[in-house]
């Protein structure tokens, strides 16, 4: 069989990566995090400097770009983009060829996906989409691996999306589901329905590899049977003037104990819950101290079945595997 070779590669969504660079992607998370559970330190980024450019808050991704690095003896730098000149005294692809040659790879968060690719283009070294309007890669990656680790496989099981069906973790789940050979349910209202360009793409993966993709409006019809059910926020970065719209078009798809039992799945342990996080799934925050909780609610946040902070630390052996791979450094440091 060909060895996997990431080196050098970007990853900008993961239609970037072929299904066995995936796999491999999730066998190395896997053996990153057993090394990190047994107390040692790897050496496998040493010298290794990492540009963080964020436009967009964060806490699991900036930490698990940061930790990672540090893990493995590397160093990340965080640059808010108001403390830079990128995008505004200076041209994004300039900025690129700068930071290209200080730094060995670069994690962007931000709006437009077109910005990440001309960072990937003009750099010249691997860059990371740390989150964009339209994709989240390697948020993907991390809950992949939560689901080989509590369901022990991927293959044949059935993944259902509640909620905003054309946001970022939305996207970038269908692209990875169907790759992994899962059955992706995106159960979303008409209004928020995913791309048609990209659930076609998604199907033909998920045909090659044994899965399948569909799109749904009601819940309890497409939860049944679910080994997953998956929310993330009902209004992204950015979208915070749709707030009163979404929350009227999504009362309905609120993940509750109601929701969980529908799948039918409750008592057979061939179930989880997943969320990207951060969830309002209660009244202790800012947006929810008024309304209570949103997409989620907190008893099935705080359920046995729920693994969301499993999959929150799984960001930072996935983002730690993609960093290794892509800037060749599997050999070293072992
Ligand atoms: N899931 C995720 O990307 O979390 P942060 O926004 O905290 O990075
Ligand atoms: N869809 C969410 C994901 C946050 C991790 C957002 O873009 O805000």
């Amino acid at each position: 069989m060909k060895r996997v070779n990431l080196k050098g590669k970007s990853l900008l969504t993961l239609n970037d990566m072929t299904d066995a660079e995936v796999t491999h992607l999730l066998d190395l998370a896997r053996t990153l995090k057993a090394r990190k559970g047994l107390g040692v330190r790897g050496q496998s980024l040493r010298n290794k400097n990492i540009a963080l450019i964020f436009e967009k808050s964060s806490t699991r991704t900036r930490c698990a770009f940061i930790c990672a690095a540090n893990d493995e003896g590397g160093h990340a730098e965080y640059l808010d983009v108001h403390d830079i000149h990128i995008g505004r005294k200076e041209s994004i692809a300039d900025s690129a060829r700068v930071l290209g040659r200080f730094f060995d790879g670069i994690a962007f968060r931000g709006y437009k996906q077109t910005t990440v690719e001309l960072l990937a283009r003009y750099s010249g070294i691997p860059v990371w989409n740390a989150l964009t309007d339209d994709w989240h890669p390697t948020q993907v990656l991390a809950d992949l691996l939560t689901v080989q680790d509590s369901l022990g496989g991927l293959k044949g099981l059935k993944v259902v999306y509640v909620g905003d069906g054309r946001n970022n973790v939305a996207n970038s789940l269908m692209m990875g589901c169907a790759r992994a050979g899962m059955h992706f349910v995106n159960c979303t209202p008409e209004a928020l329905s995913p791309a048609e360009d990209l659930c076609k793409i998604a199907s033909s993966l998920a045909s090659a590899s044994g899965g399948s993709v569909s799109v749904i409006t009601d819940p309890r019809t497409a939860v049944r049977g679910a080994n997953v059910v998956y929310t993330d926020v009902w209004v992204s970065m950015g979208e915070e003037a749709k707030f009163a719209e979404r929350l009227a078009l999504l009362r309905p798809y609120q993940v509750n104990m109601d929701l969980m039992r529908a799948t039918g799945n409750l008592e057979s342990g061939k179930l989880i819950f997943l969320h990207c996080l951060p969830a309002f799934h209660d009244h202790k925050t800012d947006v929810t101290r008024e309304i209570g909780p949103m997409e989620v609610t907190d008893d099935v946040f705080e359920a046995p079945f729920s693994k969301v902070f499993d999959e929150a630390e799984n960001r930072l052996h996935t983002i730690k595997a993609v960093m290794v791979a892509t800037l060749g450094c599997e050999e070293e440091g072992a």
